[in-house]
This record gives structure tokens, sequence and C-alpha cells, in this order.
């Protein structure tokens, strides 16, 4: 089997800083159907998956109000991703491409983000549709998501990236 962590032709690491700026709190762990990265969908909207969000006791008390948001947008801590590619090379594209260009879960502070449905809530726990992680991965945040703010429905991503900044 390949090593996953390996960098593929074309890839860019740079050195990390010897130290961290920030410290975090992990408030839960998310359950999904998938035991290995390999498993997992590529987002979201590819399963109708039923995921579960575990917060932790000293933090599920902080849930309280948030049944009256249909969608969530939750954060996630992608534990086995690798942090030091400044260009990466997805496995189907045909060159590298910069880190904040794309949403893989391998860069300097490997945070997650979907946009996930709200199935129900019993205590500290959440059930979902729309996650994309391995079974077990931590959990950083919940937020609910609001159509009127975070909806860009004229957004596009041109991916030969000569679209320019200037014009956003
Ligand atoms: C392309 S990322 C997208 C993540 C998130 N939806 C986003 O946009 O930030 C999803 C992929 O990350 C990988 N992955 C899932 N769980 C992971 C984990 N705990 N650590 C590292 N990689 C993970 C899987 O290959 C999965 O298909």
């Amino acid at each position: 089997m390949s090593d996953p962590t390996a960098h593929r032709p074309g890839e860019v690491a740079i050195p990390l800083p010897e130290g961290f700026d920030a410290g975090l709190y992990f408030i839960g762990r998310i359950r999904t159907p998938w035991a290995s990265r390999a498993d997992c969908p590529k987002n979201g909207l590819q399963t109708q998956a039923t995921c579960t969000l575990l917060v932790d006791p000293p933090f599920a008390a902080g849930l309280q109000n948030v049944e009256g948001a249909s969608h969530l947008i939750v954060l996630y801590w992608m534990d086995e991703a690798v942090r030091d590619l400044a260009l990466q090379r997805p496995r189907h594209a045909e060159g590298s491409r910069g880190t904040f260009s794309l949403r893989s879960p391998v860069r300097p502070n490997p945070i997650a983000l979907s946009v996930v449905e709200l199935l129900g809530r019993d205590e500290g726990r959440l059930d979902v549709r729309g996650l994309d992680c391995r079974d077990g991965t931590p959990l950083l945040d919940i937020k609910p998501y609001y159509a009127t703010t975070d909806s860009r429905p004229e957004a596009v991503v041109d991916r030969a990236g000569t679209r320019r900044a200037a014009e956003a």
C-alpha cells in the first residue's frame, strides 16, 4: 500500500515554524461510517449518511438553542493530514496548486469545514447529514449557518486560476 503522506511530483514542502501561535480545545468527536480517510466522500454533498457530533460534557451546555438552526457550520480537525505543503498535487489534477486555493485537508492548520443539515439533538449528541471525515475526527466548533449572510449564489471557482482577484 502506498504512503498517503508521501509527496507527489510537483509538490513543495515548507519548513514550519518551531512553535505554535495559539492553542485550541477539541470539544468532542465526530462519529461517521468511514473507518479510514480513503473511505470518506470527497465532500458532504456526496453522501446521505447520518453522522453524529458527540460534544463532550464540559461543552455540551453550549448546545442550548442550537435546534433553532436547520443547518450548521461544523469545523473539525483533520488529524491525519500533513501540514507542510505549500503546493499540492490533487490526485486527479494536471499540475500543482497552492494550498490556500484548495479544500484539501493538507494545510498548516488542518481545519475542515462543512455545512450540515441538523437532523436531531439528544443532550450532547447532534445527528447531522453532510460530513466527509473519518470516524473519530476531532470536533472544533459548531455555528449556525445563515443563508442570509453565508450564502453567495454568485460565487465561482475558476480552476485555471486565471480570474483576477481584483475583480472580487
Ligand atoms: C477534501 S476534504 C474536505 C473537508 C471539508 N469539507 C472542507 O472543505 O474543509 C475531505 C477529505 O479529507 C480526508 N479526511 C477525512 N477525515 C480526515 C482526517 N481525520 N484527517 C485527514 N484527512 C481526512 C478524506 O480523504 C476526505 O475525503
